[in-house]
């Protein structure tokens, strides 16, 4: 959309060894990437090697975490605080992930949350939503969608610095992505929703990215969607492919 900046996120999940980031910076940094007006880029390593790509990625490739804690700096043991992502310089986090929410068993009340915390420190936010195969069988989807961004909405005054990913479950890590038509569809429902809950200034400029088997070969037919701003790419965002579905956006 002509109002919406795209935005492109590439998840690196619990995955890399030191040679494998290495790689994976390297052909990132001689890729064509879109022009830092035309797109943001986000790159979100595991944690341990947040400092590394930081220091090594080319500057208009932003890096993101997978997750933070609501609570701040304390005794909880195996955690990481919004502080110490700030301190980092790392302005982006990924929260409530699906594999966050079902393995971890995080609620949508804690992922909203974080997400207060993080905003509160000043962070750039990318919430996850979306419903389960089953959900979507049962012709649940939008209520499960809608309940989760009504969880956030209760955290959540300033949506400027959120991007919501709109991850279908069942389209994680399947190869089995969404339909442009079936994307298109629930991403105009979810900006439905911020037009009716929250406003319609909001409902226009908040990017809503798709997640699920993104590839090069599907992106540029999801990237007409006139609702869909970007995405957040999983298994594609650890090859060199990452830099085409960026182009494919932008
Ligand atoms: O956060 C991105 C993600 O869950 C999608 O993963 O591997 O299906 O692109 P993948």
């Amino acid at each position: 959309s002509a109002v919406r900046k795209p935005w492109i996120g590439g998840n690196w999940k619990c995955n890399g060894t030191r040679a494998s980031v290495e790689a994976l910076i390297t052909s990132l940094n001689a890729a064509t990437l879109p022009a830092p007006e035309a797109a943001d880029i986000v790159i979100s390593p595991p944690y341990l090697f947040l400092e590394t790509v930081q220091a090594r990625i080319r500057p208009e490739v932003h890096v993101a975490a997978q997750d933070c804690n609501a609570k701040g700096m304390g005794a909880y043991t195996g955690s990481i605080s919004a502080e110490m992502l700030h301190e980092f310089g790392i302005n982006t986090v990924i929260l409530g992930h699906s594999e966050r929410r079902d393995i971890f068993h995080e609620t949508s009340e804690e992922v909203a949350l974080k997400c207060k915390k993080a905003l509160s420190l000043g962070l750039d936010i990318v919430p996850c939503i979306g419903e389960h195969r089953e959900e979507r069988l049962s012709g649940r989807t939008n209520e499960i969608c809608f309940a989760q961004l009504a969880a956030l909405a209760a955290q959540i005054t300033d949506w400027s610095h959120v991007v919501v990913a709109y991850e279908p479950v069942w389209a994680i890590g399947t190869g089995l992505v969404a339909t442009p038509a079936q994307a298109q569809e629930t991403h105009a429902a979810l900006r439905g929703w911020f037009r009716e809950h929250v406003s319609a200034e909001v409902a226009n400029t908040i990017r809503i990215v798709y997640g699920g088997s993104v590839s090069g070969a599907n992106s540029a037919e999801l990237a007409r969607c006139p609702d869909v701003d970007g995405f957040l790419v999983g298994g594609a965002s650890l090859k060199p492919e990452f830099a085409a579905i960026c182009q494919n956006m932008a």
